[in-house]
Formats: C-alpha cells, sequence, structure tokens
C-alpha cells in the first residue's frame, strides 16, 4: 500500500523506522492550524502502521521547528473562534495525548531551530538527540506571552526547576551541548552525524522485544507523578498485563537461557529473539 501523501509533512522510510518530517522549510516549519491537522491525521494512521516500528520526527531544512505559527495559528484565528479552538484542540492532541502515548518508540532528531511551542513535541518523544548546533529558545518573554500551551509544564517536567526557570524567563538561546547538559535531550553531535546517530539508536530499540519496550515506556512515564505505593501497586499490575500480552513470554525466555542453558548474561544486552 503507497504511503499518505500530505501538505505540510513528508513520511520517508528507513527499514522499519518511519521519518514524520514537518516540512514547511520555508517558514522553518512554525506550526499551521494546517500543519497540526496533518500530523494529527499521520500520527494516528502511524500508530496501527506494522510498517513503523521507531518513530523519527524531523524537520525539512535549516529548522527543527519554530513553534508555532505566529501568524497563522495565532493572529489570523483570533477573529475566529472556532477555528482557534479546532486547531489548539489538534495541537494539543497529537502533541500530548497521540506523541506522548505513542505505542512505538519516537525520537526526535532536531536538525534545527526549535523555539516555543516545539519544546511540546521535543519533551513528548522518547528520545532527543540533536545536531551541535541546534538553537534552542523559549522565545515567548522576548515578544510579550508566557510559555504557554503546555510549554512550560513540559519544561518543569523534563528540566531541574533552575533551568526550566533560567531559560523560560530570560528567553536565552542555547545549543545541542547545553540542552545535553541540562537534562532536555540525549545526546548531540555534529550535523553531518545525527540521522547515523539517530539511526544507530532506532537499530538498538529495533533489537527490543516491542511489546516490553511499549509496556516499559508506559511505565516510566505514569509513574512519574505517583506516589511509591501507587507505583508499586501500577508496576504489579502492568507487569501481569505485559505477561499476558506478551505472545514471546520475554522473562521465561530470558529467565531459562540465563539459570538453565546458561547459554546469556541479560547484564550485557537483550538475548537473540526468536525469527530475529
Ligand atoms: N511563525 C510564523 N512565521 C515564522 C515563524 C513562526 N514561529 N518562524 C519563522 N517564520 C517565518 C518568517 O516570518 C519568515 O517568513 P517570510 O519569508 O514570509 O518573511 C520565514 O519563516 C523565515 O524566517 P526568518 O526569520 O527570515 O528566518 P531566519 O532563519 O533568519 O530565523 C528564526 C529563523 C527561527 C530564528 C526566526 O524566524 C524566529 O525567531 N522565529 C520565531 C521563533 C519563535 O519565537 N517561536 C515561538 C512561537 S510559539
Amino acid at each position: 500500500m503507497t504511503d499518505k501523501t500530505y501538505e505540510n509533512i513528508k513520511i520517508e522510510r528507513d527499514g522499519g523506522v518511519t521519518f514524520l518530517i514537518l516540512n514547511r522549510p520555508e517558514k522553518r516549519n512554525a506550526m499551521s492550524p494546517g500543519l497540526h491537522y496533518d500530523v494529527e491525521d499521520a500520527l494516528t494512521w502511524l500508530e496501527d502502521d506494522p510498517e513503523t516500528k521507531v518513530l523519527v520526527l524531523t524537520g525539512a531544512g535549516e529548522a527543527w521547528c519554530a513553534g508555532q505559527d505566529l501568524k497563522l495559528y495565532f493572529r489570523e484565528t483570533s477573529k475566529n473562534p472556532a477555528e482557534r479552538k479546532k486547531s489548539n484542540t489538534a495541537s494539543h492532541h497529537w502533541r500530548h495525548e497521540i506523541l506522548s502515548r505513542f505505542s512505538k518508540p519516537t525520537i526526535a532528531m532536531v536538525n534545527g531551530y526549535c523555539f516555543g511551542g516545539a519544546f511540546t513535541q521535543l519533551c513528548a518523544c522518547d528520545f532527543a538527540i540533536a545536531a551541535d548546533d541546534a538553537i534552542f529558545g523559549l522565545s515567548e518573554v522576548n515578544w510579550g506571552i508566557i510559555p504557554g500551551g503546555i510549554v512550560s509544564w513540559n519544561l518543569t517536567d523534563m528540566l531541574l526547576p533552575r533551568h526550566a526557570l533560567y531559560y523560560a524567563v530570560t528567553g536565552e538561546p542555547f545549543d545541542g551541548k547545553r540542552a545535553v547538559e541540562i537534562g532536555l535531550i540525549n545526546a548531540s553531535v555534529p550535523k553531518d552525524q545525527l540521522r547515523d546517530k539517530t539511526m544507530e539508536l532506532a537499530q538498538k530499540l529495533l533489537n527490543l522485544n516491542p511489546g516490553v519496550v511499549k509496556f516499559t515506556k508506559q511505565a516510566i512515564r505514569s509513574v512519574r507523578h505517583m506516589n511509591a505505593e501507587e507505583a508499586r501497586d501500577y508496576l504489579g499490575a502492568k507487569q501481569d498485563s505485559l505477561h499476558r500480552a506478551d505472545k514471546e513470554i520475554a522473562d521465561k525466555v530470558g529467565m531459562s537461557k540465563f539459570l538453565d542453558e546458561k547459554s546469556y548474561r541479560p547484564g550485557l544486552g537483550p538475548y537473540q529473539r526468536p525469527g530475529s
């Protein structure tokens, strides 16, 4: 089956890795209402697409995403409350509800500018790798608004409060290396190595049992705002549910290879999966 095509985004494939590329390079991939509708549709489709085993979110041209489109998302919908509400709902839906709960691993491949509202999808991705010279910034304070939508929540969820306050209140831009230091992203590399580094991580994820990866990422995200008692209860139920859902019964296979066959060391990596 051929892939869907869109006006504001592109879909590209590399093995089991699907690249969702924001494709308004002439506007630095700023998020217009049309872009939100396109990504919302594409992610809904890709969630159930069997060919998509890892999702990479990136941008065409020199920007990853310059945030919300100040003209099309803010100014032009200011006199059209129905359109504002519709695009605001789509904007929140694809980023905080679909992407942050995507059942397959997601990687933000930050090739350039990442401003304001773009932090929401940056934090929604499970992993983030940037070019050393990518520029990040909470520019809102520079032009008179607060980091809205849920950007302020994303900042305090992902960063230590000192860093969240500093970068939100000063609006000071920072590069990929600094983004690693403050825990916003996993790694930064020279731009010409960005795709290889991203594919290296994607390949590592592809070698793991997808059901266990899915349950693990759900568990990590879910326990974050629970207390220890709630987390213990939830994780017990989650493990039971994984055991029922996992056709490979990974814990039994791995345990047997370690304890009975003595052919494998769990501490050193995943076992060779049946059929892989
Ligand atoms: N909303 C709407 N349009 C945007 C945009 C945004 N967030 N970011 C860039 N654009 C548009 C520019 O208006 C310009 O359009 P034009 O060619 O019709 O004039 C085009 O994209 C190129 O932008 P330009 O500023 O000329 O590119 P640059 O490479 O010199 O600078 C940025 C890139 C990202 C540093 C700069 O565009 C910028 O500061 N954008 C705003 C970022 C921001 O504050 N985002 C937060 C929104 S929540």
